[in-house]
């Protein structure tokens, strides 16, 4: 696997390959990469004849107070761990080539509704951020297919969206959440739990699940919605949310609405916030 900073290079390897017309499947990371990314890497690989994969902590999607400084950069384990999931190319480039004018004088990407609630009612900014970033990587690297994961629902969302409103020509695939044995979701951010908060942790899921058995056993979806915040606080989190919505629009359901519905969750364990979630129908 070759790892590669600069975007002239990038261009020549990938022209390299369209030229023998090999596709390019692609996962773009921040790296700090766990198994949940790996096995993006190796659908990318079970779909495509090259497979790029991509390192970026992006500073235009993290807040003022958020853990854009603290986000673990381990680039030799990452390249590692690509190499043996089946990655040819890594792109890891630096600020400057990514934002050559800096971070806060870029040309910008806005997607809007679903960007509006959840995570983007938050997080301000957040998927601005995450939308410019994936445009101007799906322009250096051109590929045929990106693959996400579905822990990050709404970004999938908001990444289709850019792809249908932009007519970006490649295809966009979710890929399933991986957890522990416990059902906590894989997530770079789960270093920052201490032991005590990692063994809560688990309770993101166990609430989703029950949220979701009684949902489905016919309570209401509000009634749902405030026994799971009730249950994550005495668990000792802080919860942003936890809600049931329209999994393809983020939409409230209707009462009479039972189809395609998930529950997401964000909240806090002392300082950390994670996220996840669980489609009603599997995803
Ligand atoms: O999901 C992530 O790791 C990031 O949001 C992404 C898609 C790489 C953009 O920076």
């Amino acid at each position: 696997m070759q790892t590669i900073h600069d975007a002239a290079a990038l261009r020549a390897a990938i022209r390299a390959w369209r030229v023998q017309g090999q596709s390019i499947g692609f996962v773009p990371t921040m790296g700090n990469l766990h198994a949940g990314h790996l096995a993006l890497v190796q659908l990318a690989r079970a779909r495509a004849e090259r497979v790029v994969a991509s390192i970026f902590v992006n500073p235009t999607q993290f807040g003022p107070d958020e853990d854009f400084a603290r986000y673990p950069r381990t680039l030799e384990r990452d390249q590692a761990g690509l190499a043996s999931a089946g990655c040819d190319l890594l792109f890891a480039p630096t600020v400057e080539v990514m934002y050559p004018f800096g971070p806060a004088n870029t040309a910008r990407v806005a997607v809007p509704e679903v960007t509006a609630t959840l995570e983007g009612a938050h997080r301000t900014g957040h998927f601005d951020g995450v939308a410019t970033v994936v445009v101007k990587l799906f322009n250096l690297v051109q590929p045929d297919l990106a693959v996400f994961g579905q822990k990050d629902w709404q970004q999938m969302l908001v990444v289709r969206r850019l792809v249908r409103d932009l007519a970006l020509p490649l295809e966009i695939i979710a890929a399933p959440t991986v957890r522990e044995a416990d059902g906590l979701a894989l997530s770079s951010r789960n270093q920052y739990l201490d032991a005590d908060q990692r063994a809560r942790a688990a309770e993101i899921h166990a609430t989703l699940l029950a949220m979701r058995t009684a949902h489905l056993g016919g309570q209401p979806r509000t009634q749902v919605e405030t026994e799971a915040l009730t249950r994550l606080r005495a668990t000792g989190f802080d919860p942003d949310y936890a809600v049931i919505r329209r999994g393809v629009d983020l939409a409230v359901p209707a009462d009479t609405e039972h189809g395609g519905l998930i529950a997401l969750i964000a909240a806090r364990l002392g300082t950390t916030r994670l996220i996840d979630n669980l489609p009603f129908d599997g995803g």
